[in-house]
């Protein structure tokens, strides 16, 4: 399966380079045709390049004739960037555009894999590929902080939209600092009050900056795990892709079946190897507190608890806020 993955992903790059060529080219295109000066310059720039290497070949004045003609064509790059500048041109608008800068459109940045290319696996093998759709609707630009009452919530010291003032302005922060930071999220909490929502509004600003980031819910994840196990090989490598992605947000915690038992230890497992490593993640839950106390053994606890910032998320479902508001209107 992998395989068949990792040749769909390189016919994608071979696609993403010919777009690439394909649009510079119809944008030099267009150049010409307004400043057909600068195709003069370009096919001179070119010649140019061609004497340059003959005399290099040739051996004869090599040297005198390299440097006389460096000097003509840097002079007729000036000139191209001068007729770029008077017709409010960007510089670069000639240049070939890629949708990864880093590997070129490759996969590849020499023989390691490029992060683009990791995350493309990633989404196609954990079927993450709606999680992109799903990113241009619940990012930090859409996050909306007047869902959240300012009237302090029973039973809590503070209002819902300080409580969430405070957790977004950390969560901004883990993103902005994400690589020299060592500590973990926890969200819980009631029931749609934008847990999902934040950790998505983190992957997304990670996805942009070329992170390698997992997001599945509990029950997914140790699914994920389960199915891997009929085959060595792939359970080392689904393991490896867990552990080494550079965020995991393991999502409604506390939903899978049998939270007991053997997908404690998978989760154990997991969450104490990228704990050794220092990897970070996200971890939500709308169980309380003292639920999770009783399900999950001590030793999760401790691990979570010694290494995650924990959050509480209170105040009044957003889900039904929204469906109100949306009836009310139709
Ligand atoms: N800050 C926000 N701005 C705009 N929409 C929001 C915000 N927070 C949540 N929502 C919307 O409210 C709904 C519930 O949010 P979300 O799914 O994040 O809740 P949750 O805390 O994860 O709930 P659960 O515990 O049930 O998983 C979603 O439709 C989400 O898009
Ligand atoms: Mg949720
Ligand atoms: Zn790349």
């Amino acid at each position: 399966m992998r395989s068949r993955i990792i040749a769909e992903i390189m016919e994608e790059y071979e696609k993403l380079q010919n777009e690439a060529k394909a649009k510079q080219k119809e944008r030099i295109e267009k150049v010409y045709s307004k400043i057909p000066r600068i195709k003069e310059i370009d096919d001179e720039i070119k010649k140019l390049g061609i004497s340059m290497a003959m005399a290099v070949v040739s051996g004869e004045q090599a040297e005198k004739i390299i440097q006389e003609t460096k000097e003509k064509i840097t002079n007729l790059k000036i000139e191209k960037g001068e007729l770029l500048s008077f017709y409010k041109i960007s510089l670069d608008y000639m240049e070939i555009k890629y949708k990864c800068e880093k590997c070129k459109d490759t996969g590849f940045i020499g023989s390691e894999k490029c992060s683009c290319f990791k995350q493309k696996l990633i989404d196609k093998l954990y079927q993450q590929s709606n999680l992109k759709e799903i990113l241009k609707r619940e990012n930090f630009d859409t996050f909306d902080i007047s869902l959240y009452s300012t009237e302090i919530y029973p039973g809590e010291a503070t209002s819902p939209r300080k409580n969430m003032e405070r957790i977004f302005t950390d969560c901004l922060n883990f993103v902005q600092n994400f690589d020299n930071i060592d500590r973990s999220l926890f969200f819980y909490g009631g029931s749609g009050l934008g847990k999902t929502f934040l950790s998505h509004c983190i992957a997304k600003d990670l996805l942009d900056m070329g992170k390698v980031v997992i997001y599945q819910t509990a029950p997914d994840l140790i699914n994920i795990i389960k199915n891997s196990r009929y085959d060595d090989n792939s359970q080392r490598e689904v393991i490896e892709d867990i552990l080494d992605c550079d965020l995991l947000i393991i999502d409604d915690l506390g939903t899978e079946p049998n939270s007991t038992g053997l997908s404690q230890l998978e989760l154990f497992n997991i969450l104490n190897a990228r704990l050794l490593k220092n990897k970070k993640m996200i971890i939500s839950t709308n169980l309380p507190l003292e639920d999770f106390d009783s399900i999950y053994a001590e030793r999760i606890k401790s691990r979570i608890f010694g290494s995650f910032d924990v959050y509480k998320f209170f105040g009044d479902d957003i889900r039904i806020k929204k469906w109100i508001t949306k009836s009310s209107v139709s």
